[in-house]
């Protein structure tokens, strides 16, 4: 029997982040796609979560820098008609400061944390809208509030997918579509090993279990809300962000500089 919630489909569902979003997903009922790279891994969780939630799993193994493979993955998202919820979670992080870094590795971020989250996301969004019915979650970072204080290429891959998901809201929010951009601070996961470093070099009380942050993103997802900070205390702080960015809209364009750039003819 498919599940009447329908089927979700998990980018970087193989380890920290997308494998509890798995976990989480299944025990509410949820069948589940796993995409990642790591077929053995998704394989194991696969059959972990189909023991203890009895749902339906499906395991589609990707390496989401791969533009042929992304699109193998949007078709999925497109032509699968019980796909209900995307997360879209798949990311890297960076190997040390932007003057430190690498630049092809910088190339192999963007690929896969803006080109394949892009492709992913209009895919979802324009078979969702055409169906009346879907939830896009994606996964941005804090940094994209405080890129001053990390790596550069990353925060900006993140203000990329906060952004995306903001103004997709605007276009889907009347067509049964909902969409949440979920901004993690530190959560522990493999993110920093993979590139050699750890979460050692933070202040442990600033690093969250990825059972709580996964667990509050998703009550922030049953809340409605559009962007979730887990560690956030005072929403009313987000509100009055977003607020002061909102008022600057009447005076972003308008067909003369302003006064002090003193532009003859202004
Ligand atoms: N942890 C944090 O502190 C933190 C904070 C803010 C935001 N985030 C974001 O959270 C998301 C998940 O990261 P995480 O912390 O859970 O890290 P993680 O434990 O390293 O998990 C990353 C996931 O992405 C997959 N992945 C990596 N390269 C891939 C590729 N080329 N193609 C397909 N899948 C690929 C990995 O699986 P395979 O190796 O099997 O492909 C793995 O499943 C990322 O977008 C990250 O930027 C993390």
């Amino acid at each position: 029997m498919p599940s009447p919630l329908g089927t979700a489909l998990i980018t970087g569902a193989s380890s920290g982040i997308g494998a509890t979003y798995a976990d989480r997903l299944a025990k509410r009922g949820y069948d589940l796609i796993l995409v990642a790279r790591d077929a053995q891994r998704l394989r194991a969780l696969s059959e972990k979560l189909t023991r203890e939630a009895g749902v339906k799993i499906s395991v589609l193994p990707a390496d989401l820098t791969d533009r042929a493979a992304v699109r193998t993955v949007e078709a999925r998202l497109r032509d699968d008609e019980s796909v209900t919820l995307l997360v879209n979670n798949a990311g890297i992080g960076p190997k040390g400061t932007l003057l430190d870094d690498d630049p092809d590795y910088l190339d192999t971020m963007i690929e896969l944390n803006v080109v394949a989250v892009n492709r992913l996301a209009v895919a979802a969004a324009q078979a969702f809208a055409a169906r009346g019915r879907g939830t896009i979650v994606n996964i941005a970072s804090v940094v994209a509030y405080i890129p001053e204080r990390f790596n550069g290429t990353y925060s900006a891959t993140k203000a990329f997918v906060l952004n995306l998901t903001q103004a997709i809201h605007s276009e889907v929010s009347g067509k049964g579509v909902r969409v949440q951009a979920v901004l993690p601070g530190l959560t522990r996961t493999e993110i920093f090993e993979r590139v050699g470093g750890s979460f050692d070099q933070f202040p442990a009380s600033m690093v969250m279990d990825v059972a709580d942050m996964v667990d509050a993103a998703l009550a922030g997802l049953d809340l409605g809300e559009l962007v979730t900070i887990p560690s956030l205390p005072n929403e009313a702080d987000l509100k009055a962000a977003t607020e002061a960015r909102l008022a600057l809209g009447p005076n972003l364009s308008h067909d003369k500089p302003a006064g002090r750039y003193s532009v003859a003819n202004g």
